[in-house]
């Protein structure tokens, strides 16, 4: 249905009598003439209450004209729920019920309605859909913008990353984080980060093994959808894992303070802010340091935003050991969704230092990011 939908203007109109049709004998038909300025809770009387149920929570089986569970093995989604109503933003829900299921691989008995509705009545039937997560606690998807390879963001999330990191100085060191992110509850998420690493050592061969394993826990403390920001603070523990002969390790453990301020700009822009301060538990081998990360982008997306989406974006990192000069680099970069449902997504990007630059080299970056709550890694690809 949804590609039908999508097709041409002209294929369109040839085929709006059969899709009618067809979407009748799956569903009864979502158009009942509503008046433009309709609101939201008309609107999904009108077109949405035959699936998904006066209260939200999905119409029973032996109403529903298809079997559940959906052949993706969904059921209908429970609006009510509301750690599935605030996963997504609502741009992405409006561009859903713009295009039907399909555009983000789901199941194709979720119609279109790009043709049915307007704009400002899909983005109203979505603040609809919405206002049925009745816990104001739950900081909304709108509020999650893409991730950066630094600057770290304050929507709490649960994902799993892989990213590598290309140096392209001396010896060419290799590096690997594996990156847990876990939920808990509306606001917290606890994180786990282990670095593999293969380094050059002192003969000249690789070394390799585990690095520094850094434990994190964030909580939001502010989330606004109507002014677009949301503000978080947390604390990180790196622990000594890592084998310092081999130079794979600090050798000494690292408490590391920090906040994050995300505010978005526009329909498509954001900007992410990340602050904190590393404090060694040994004050003689190591450093105390203060870091300020900045990321700015924009997210654009082909076909009316159903298409894949690309973020562009640059950081700006500066960090001042308490004993030297501030470092300061720059990382331009791209983040891609890989999947139609948007939850694996890849970056690369690069690390150029912009002062000390002796002993800093530029670093090529990437990152595979799987979003697990979702779905799993290989559904919903098509
Ligand atoms: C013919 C039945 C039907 C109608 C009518 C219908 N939907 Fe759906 N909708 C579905 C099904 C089935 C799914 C689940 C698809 C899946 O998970 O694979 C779904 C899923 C969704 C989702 C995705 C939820 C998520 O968890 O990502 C949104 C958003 C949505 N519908 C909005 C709407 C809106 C808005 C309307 C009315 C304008 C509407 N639907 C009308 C059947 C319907």
């Amino acid at each position: 249905m949804a590609r039908l939908h999508s097709s041409s203007r002209l294929l369109a109109g040839a085929f709006a009598v059969l899709t009618s049709v067809a979407v009748s004998a799956q569903a009864p038909a979502p158009t009942p003439a509503l008046p433009a300025e309709a609101s939201g809770a008309e609107v999904y009387k009108a077109a949405c209450q035959t699936c998904h149920a006066a209260d939200g929570r999905g119409t029973p089986q032996p109403l529903l004209g298809f079997a559940l569970p959906l052949p993706d093995g969904h059921d209908l989604p429970d609006f009510t729920d509301c750690p599935t109503n605030t996963a997504e933003s609502s741009q992405d829900w409006e561009i859903v019920a713009s295009g039907g299921g399909r555009v983000r691989g789901l199941d194709r008995h979720m119609p279109s309605f790009g043709e049915a509705l307007s704009p400002r009545q899909l983005t109203a039937v979505v603040a609809h859909l919405k206002s049925f997560c009745r816990d104001a606690a739950w900081p909304d998807g709108t509020l999650n913008p893409p991730r950066a390879f630094f600057t770290e963001k304050a929507f709490p999330e649960n994902e799993f990353v892989w990213a590598g990191n290309l140096n392209t100085g001396r010896g060419r060191a290799l590096g690997h984080d594996l990156v847990y992110e876990h939920r808990l509850g509306r606001r917290a998420q606890y994180e786990v980060r282990v670095p593999v690493a293969f380094q050059p050592d002192v003969n000249g061969s690789r070394a390799r093994g585990l690095g520094d394993i850094e434990l994190a826990l964030r909580r939001v403390v502010y989330a606004g959808s109507r002014t677009g920001s949301i503000v978080a603070a947390g604390g990180a523990l790196t622990l000594p894992t890592g084998s310092r002969s081999n130079g794979l390790g600090n050798g000494f453990a690292i408490v590391e303070p920090f906040a994050m301020w995300d505010q978005l700009i526009g329909a498509s822009g954001f900007l992410q802010m990340h602050g904190g301060i590393e404090i060694p538990t040994d004050s003689v081998k190591g450093d105390r340091e203060a870091f300020l990360r900045t990321a700015v982008g924009f997210t654009l997306a082909g076909d009316r935003g159903r298409g894949r989406s690309w973020s562009p974006m640059v950081e700006v990192l500066a960090a001042r050991p308490w004993r030297s000069e501030t470092e300061w680099d720059i990382v331009p970069q791209m983040q891609v969704s890989l999947s139609r449902l948007q939850h694996v997504r890849a970056s690369v990007g690069l690390r150029v230092p912009l002062n000390e630059r002796t002993d800093r080299h530029p670093q090529v970056l990437t990152y595979v990011l799987w979003d697990w709550f979702d779905g799993g890694f290989f559904k919903f690809w098509h």
